[in-house]
């Protein structure tokens, strides 16, 4: 591979970030990761990593700055800096108090209250017919899981989803200039509400009211965790629901052995489910220096996106890379990401999507996707479905 000679995708292969590509980059992506696994893009002029080694070190080798591929969007947001946006050992300072929120502690603290609204959401949906599985079950289920660890009251619940999507679009890196911008007052109002709500919850056992009263860091930059958590958070895993269903619901072996699981086996259904269609397909880094990777060498000061939904298909870590196998282990899969930047809410994740997915196969078992081509959103980040209709069949 050479600076000076670009490869390019072949014709019959469309740009996984043109609008026609979107739906399904895995073709470009799989010959990207076998004939030029470190390809400079002219269009985007950012360096694409497609294999599962080179990803991993571009996630965890500190010449990859976490801190300087994400400026460009810290600055547009005008939140201070986040444990997402600075690199160790600043990023040590900012993430710690993090776990607060989001630590395996905090899990435990909310796991019965989590259990109690995967009930209420399942219970809570009609006996039959067809419902949304993006807008009736992913969002409320996300939902829910930020209102136990914020104690969030059911009066303001609607309004903190409206903010929290509305924040969120900026997510996207191709996202148009003028959603970005309102993105951007979203982002502000989000902020505005997390800190009139967070003066609400003092005194109390929400994991949020332990993260508040937590000296390390300033009142500004703990909500910038906050707003790291929700805009970086909310969306990915309430889409994460329909990715999964979607991938799931063809594969009737697949459904009754998540109908028996147990929790164990519930939790690398998981992240088998993630492993093959991460709901965050790539995250940005730059090069301080040059690095010379197993697929390529990069310039100092590259631009680089460590293509995790590529590496996740990897064959040579992965036997049969595209097929789901529910109790696929192990499973490195890098859509949580990888390094110091390890997506701190994986466990809470984990225990949200295990928790509803065997319960409603469970509920259902004649649940049914729709026939025809899925209706993947254009957005790039969070990949996801416009929406995903399921017929329920009739509840067991
Ligand atoms: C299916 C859902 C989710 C997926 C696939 C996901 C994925 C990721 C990935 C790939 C990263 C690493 C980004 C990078 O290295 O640049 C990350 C970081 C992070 N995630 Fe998640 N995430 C999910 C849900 C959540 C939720 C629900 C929260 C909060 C409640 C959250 C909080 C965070 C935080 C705070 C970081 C930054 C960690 C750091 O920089 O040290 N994530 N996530």
């Amino acid at each position: 591979m050479s600076t000076t000679a670009p490869v390019r995708l072949p014709e019959h292969l469309i740009h996984p970030f043109a609008p026609a590509g979107r739906a399904d980059p895995h073709p470009a992506y799989r010959w990207l990761r076998a004939n030029d696994p470190v390809h400079y893009d002219a269009a985007s002029r950012l360096w694409l990593v497609t294999g599962h080694g080179d990803c991993a070190t571009v996630l965890r080798d500190p010449r990859f700055s976490a801190a300087q591929g994400q400026r460009e969007r810290a600055r547009d947001d005008a939140l201070p800096p986040s444990m997402l946006t600075t690199d160790p050992p600043d990023h040590h300072r900012l993430r710690a108090p993090g776990a607060l929120l989001l630590g395996p502690a905090a899990v435990r603290s909310v796991a019965a209250g989590l259990a109690a609204d995967v009930d209420a959401l399942v219970d809570g949906l009609p006996a039959a017919g067809r419902v949304d599985a993006v807008a009736d079950l992913g969002r409320p289920l996300a939902t829910a899981v930020y209102a136990r660890l914020f104690g969030l009251p059911a009066e303001q619940l609607r309004r903190f989803e409206a903010l929290a999507r509305a924040a969120s679009v900026n997510l996207d890196p191709m996202v148009p200039p003028a959603r970005a911008a309102l993105g951007r007052s979203a982002a502000a109002a989000l902020t505005h509400f997390l800190d009139g709500h967070t003066r609400t919850v003092a005194d109390t056992e929400v994991p949020l009211a332990a993260l508040a009263a937590d000296d390390r860091l300033s009142r500004a930059e703990m909500l910038g965790v906050l707003s790291l958590a929700v805009i970086g958070g909310w969306q990915p895993l309430a889409e994460f629901i329909g990715n999964a269903l979607h991938l799931l619901l063809p594969d009737r072996a697949a459904v009754a052995a998540l109908g028996r699981a147990d929790e164990d086996a519930a939790r690398l259904a998981v992240d088998e489910l993630l492993r093959l269609e991460a709901p965050i397909p790539f995250t940005a880094r730059v090069t301080t220096d040059r690095v010379e990777l197993d697929g390529g060498v990069l310039p100092a000061g590259a631009r680089v996106l460590a293509v995790l939904t590529a590496a996740n298909r990897d064959p040579a870590v992965f036997a049969d890379p595209d097929a789901l196998h529910l109790d696929r282990s192990p499973n490195p899969h890098l859509g949580f990401g990888g390094g110091p930047h390890f997506c701190l809410a994986a466990p809470l994740v984990r225990q949200t999507a295990a928790l509803l997915l065997p319960r409603l196969v469970r509920r259902f078992p004649a649940l049914r996707g729709p026939a025809g081509a899925p209706d993947w959103d254009q957005c790039l980040v969070p990949r996801r479905l416009r929406a995903l209709p399921i017929e329920l069949g009739g509840a067991a």
